[in-house]
């Protein structure tokens, strides 16, 4: 495996390349959810491109920036391990030459950053497209696969890729969870053993939903009701419910819905999402 922290390198590398290649963008901390993207990309591609970045540009000014886990060491090894041919972890100064307002960014509509996570985190789907297209520029990837623990920003991507016709497709990959369901993050690394126990109550909340709209007891109303109740120690950002093709809010729930959550721990201040589809 490759372990490149320029461009110039990234490009003559991946000049020599033969056959396919396929992208798996992350900003590292990696764990079972980045490995079973790392894993399916190098089982459908000739070579696997692993981008290990924590953006700052995606990043609001009273966010975790600084605190992010940087874990390059052990991120290698993982890669090393998976069969990844090559590991691209720039520097901010490679990446970027200027602060976010001098930079020619890629801006979503309105209309997608108007509802959950970009409501609260303006911005932050500017600075994840603009990463992500300068990604696919620089690894001239065929594939690039994404996790559906970040349905917002999945389907985002699929939207830019669309209508800046990009020539990659876009693999979306489920959610890891922990035995006891709670998804995968890097961000988990924040919680103290109390916080882990109340953070479990968003995944608690989703799959409650999904049993009561199996067993069709289940309206917007209750499961957001008996969702609140769930969560009453974190501090709910939102519990909202979308239709899964188009991402417009829905009303009415039904088979389509997926059901998105934000909530912040508030102990250890973190911030954690997760999302279910009602029906599958
Ligand atoms: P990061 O949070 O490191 O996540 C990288 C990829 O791993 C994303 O596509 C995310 O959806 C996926 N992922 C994270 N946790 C997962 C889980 N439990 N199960 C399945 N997939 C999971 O998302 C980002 O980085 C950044 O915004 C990035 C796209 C790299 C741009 O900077």
């Amino acid at each position: 495996m490759k372990i490149i922290d320029n461009i110039k390198e990234l490009r003559e590398e991946i000049k020599n390349l033969k056959g396919s290649i396929g992208l798996v963008p992350t900003m590292g901390a990696l764990h079972q959810g980045h490995l079973s993207l790392i894993n399916r990309a190098v089982k459908e591609n000739d070579n696997t491109v692993v981008s290990v970045f924590v953006n700052p540009i995606q990043f609001g000014i009273n966010e975790d920036l600084d605190k992010y886990p940087r874990q390059l060491e052990n991120d290698t090894k993982l890669c090393e391990n998976a069969g990844v041919k090559i590991l691209f972890a720039p520097k901010v100064s490679e990446m970027y030459q200027g602060n976010k307002d001098e930079l020619t960014l890629i801006c979503p509509p309105y209309e997608a950053v108007n509802k959950l996570c970009a409501k609260s985190r303006p911005g932050h789907f500017d600075g994840v497209c603009s990463v992500v297209a300068k990604l696919f520029n620089l690894t001239k990837a065929n594939r690039a696969y994404f996790g559906q623990k970040d349905a917002q920003q999945l389907f985002i991507i699929k939207k830019m890729v669309k209508d800046l016709n990009f020539d990659i497709e876009i693999i979306s990959c489920p959610i890891v969870r922990e035995a006891d369901n709670l998804a995968l993050s890097s961000r988990n690394q924040y919680l103290t053993q109390h916080d882990r126990k109340l953070a479990l109550n968003i995944s608690k909340a989703l799959f409650q939903a999904k049993k009561d709209y199996k067993e069709g007891i289940a309206t917007k109303k209750s499961i957001t009701d008996n969702s609140l109740k769930l969560m009453e120690d974190l501090d709910v950002e939102y519990i909202e419910f979308v239709d899964i093709n188009t991402f417009e809010i829905q009303t009415q729930i039904n088979n389509d819905t997926l059901i998105l959550i934000a909530a912040r721990v508030p102990e250890s201040d973190t911030r954690l999402i997760d999302n279910i589809k009602l029906w599958d």
